[in-house]
């Protein structure tokens, strides 16, 4: 048995249809719809999203982003030997986007399902991964978030429309004899279904409820700010660090002032603070892999620095993973 894991590779990919703020301003008016760039930006941060077409699925934006990942770690899709997916818009109801993908990948044979926990599911993804490979059940493991958000998105409730995108990002994670993943805290509370969920499911042929993203931004925000804190300060408890040890801040991308007030909460420095949120909105269990990807190809993330991933979202869910690169 291999003692550590550590991701040799990342990936990410985006669905061409690049949308800003007053393209989807002038949509949204269409419907009757107000909302403007301005106030798009001032409280969330966002000035763009982008969006699938609608045969496009989350399995296919997940291959693009798993292609770029093996690459980068110099492998090929023979060598994976486990497929996490963290995804709530999966391809269909079953089997899993992890079958989906592996098969589009032309591989088959190695373990392959999806994790669900809305926005913290590529930390949920990674910590799962990391444990197989720290037990010796996989060696070479491929952790993709991929979403198509659009598809569940109300474009008549301006509250929560406007926040979202579609994308993938991928990492290719593999035993080591270095520490890559230091620690991770992972937590859920299902108390709080209600103040973000897709309240929906399928039954006998017809969907019964709404299959359309529901959300109490306020207590969602208030939430969010806090355990945040918690889990990072927990992470680095777990593996001896203090927040001064922390290269980079890489947190879901859901809101900028979210991130920034938990950076706040860290001590962590804005320059240290990873955004994407500008440009990707939220791309829930996406946001973060495509996040670091951006910043391990845009040179700011190198290699042997240490990492705060950090996701929150539905469930409610939350966690944090340290790492080393
Ligand atoms: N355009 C214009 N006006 C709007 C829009 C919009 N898109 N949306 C709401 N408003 C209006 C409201 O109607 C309200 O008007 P009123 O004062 O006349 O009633 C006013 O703006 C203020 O609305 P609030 O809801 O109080 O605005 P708030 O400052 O709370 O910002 C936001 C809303 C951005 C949703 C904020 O609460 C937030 O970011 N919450 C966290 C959401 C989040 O990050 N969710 C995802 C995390 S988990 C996951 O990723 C799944």
């Amino acid at each position: 048995m291999t003692p550590f894991s550590r991701i040799t590779g990342t990936g990410s990919f985006l669905p061409p249809r690049r949308v800003t703020n007053n393209d989807l301003a002038r949509e949204l008016a269409a419907r009757g719809v107000e909302t403007s760039d301005q106030w798009i930006i001032e409280r969330t941060g966002i000035r763009a999203r982008h969006f699938a077409e609608p045969d496009v699925t989350s399995s296919d934006l997940g291959l693009e982003a798993a292609r770029h990942a093996l690459e980068a770690a110099g492998r090929s899709a023979a060598d994976v030997d486990l497929i996490i997916v963290a995804t709530s818009t999966p391809d269909m109801v079953f089997p899993s986007s992890a079958a989906i993908l592996q098969n589009k990948l032309g591989i088959s044979g190695c373990p392959a399902f999806d994790v669900q926990a809305v926005c913290s599911g590529f930390v949920y993804a990674l910590t799962v991964a990391d444990a197989m490979i720290k037990t010796g059940s996989a060696k070479c493991a491929l952790v993709v978030g991929a979403e198509v958000f659009s598809r569940i998105l109300d474009f008549n409730d301006r509250t929560t429309c406007v926040l979202f995108g579609d994308g993938a990002g991928a990492v290719v994670l593999e035993a080591s004899a270095e520490p890559g993943i230091l620690s991770s805290d992972l937590h859920a509370d299902g108390k709080h279904v209600g103040i973000l969920c897709v309240p929906g499911h399928v039954s006998g042929g017809q969907v019964l409820g709404t299959p359309l993203l529901h959300m109490d931004g306020q207590a969602v925000f208030k939430l969010a700010v806090r355990v945040l804190e918690e889990a990072a300060r927990a992470c680095l408890q777990k593996a001896g660090k203090v927040d001064t040890d922390i290269d980079w801040l890489i947190p879901h991308q859901a809101n900028i002032r979210i991130m920034q007030g938990t950076a706040k909460k860290l001590k962590v420095p804005l320059e240290k603070l990873v955004v994407t949120v500008n440009e990707h909105g939220n791309t829930s269990a996406a946001s973060i892999p495509l996040a670091l990807d951006e910043a391990v190809r845009g040179g700011k993330v190198k290699k042997g620095d240490t990492l705060m991933l950090e996701g929150v979202g539905g469930g409610f869910t939350w966690g944090a993973v340290l790492l080393n690169m």
